[in-house]
């Protein structure tokens, strides 16, 4: 979008809570952590602060933020800076790589999955669709428009996962999600209206301050007045939901 500030830039302002905010999920950790199977080396590309990096396997992550790397908890995993599209390592380095809610932020996605596929014999990234129409997000669907302009031009989900051969599983996400990424607050609405909650993605500093100011202004009259209510109030008593979140996995053993 015009005026959207770079990764870097956002993951500046982002970097100092993120770990606090942006925690591991158990439910979406187990997923990712089984399509690891039985590797013990493992890349982590756009690491973050650390979040689902397995602590009983020999893990090296890539991280091009430097705010984010200087985030890292003491005692993480080692981390290198380097971007996903351009990886330093030799072939076949990794028994598999791993990358999680990173790929929108990847120059070249196409790129940087084969990457992953060139380094490492197993490939698991964990992403949301953010090319489904209409989106099963309510935020998406009912509140931004622009929503659209942010995927625009970028390779779509399944044309990621097909140019590595990977396979493409739904991932349902709970209703009291430990990781506060962008639609993980399906089931909690009133949370959209917290500036520390919006914070702590990239999409809002993405679609810009007056995006921002306008959505929540209308999601609070939505809450108020009962809009909301009659169209999803299906969704307060449901454990979990499919969002649009999907496991991709790349296998050559
Ligand atoms: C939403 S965070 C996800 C961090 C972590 N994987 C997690 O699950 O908490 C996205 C990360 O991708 C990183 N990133 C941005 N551009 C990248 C690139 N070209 N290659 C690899 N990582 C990148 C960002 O710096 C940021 O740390």
């Amino acid at each position: 979008m015009p005026g959207e500030p770079t990764s870097d830039e956002v993951y500046a302002r982002i970097a100092p809570t993120y770990a606090t905010r942006r925690t591991t999920d158990p439910q979406i950790a187990a997923r990712i952590w089984a399509a690891l199977g039985d590797a013990r080396t493992i890349l982590n590309v756009g690491a973050g602060t650390g979040s689902y990096e397995p602590t009983d396997r020999d893990v090296t992550a890539v991280e091009p933020s430097a705010a984010m790397r200087e985030a890292r908890p003491p005692g993480a995993a080692p981390c290198i800076e380097a971007s996903a599209d351009d990886l330093p390592f030799a072939d076949g380095t990794f028994d598999a790589a791993m990358a999680v809610l990173s790929d929108h932020h990847w120059p070249d996605p196409v790129a940087g999955y084969r990457e992953l596929a060139r380094v490492a014999r197993r490939v698991v990234v964990f992403q949301w669709d953010n090319h489904l129409g209409p989106h099963p997000f309510w935020l998406i669907r009912d509140y931004l428009p622009e929503f659209r302009a942010l995927a625009a031009g970028k390779p779509s989900l399944q044309e990621r996962a097909a140019s590595i051969d990977a396979t493409i599983t739904p991932v349902p996400i709970p209703s009291d999600c430990a990781d506060a990424f962008f639609p993980a607050f399906w089931g909690r609405p009133e949370a959209y209206l917290d500036p520390a909650v919006r914070a702590s993605t990239s999409v809002w500093a993405r679609l810009g301050p007056d995006v921002e100011a306008r959505v929540t202004a209308q999601l609070a009259r939505d809450l108020a007045d009962g809009t909301w209510h009659r169209r999803n109030a299906a969704l307060l008593t449901a454990p979990e939901a499919d969002i649009g979140a999907r496991l991709m996995v790349r296998s050559t053993a």
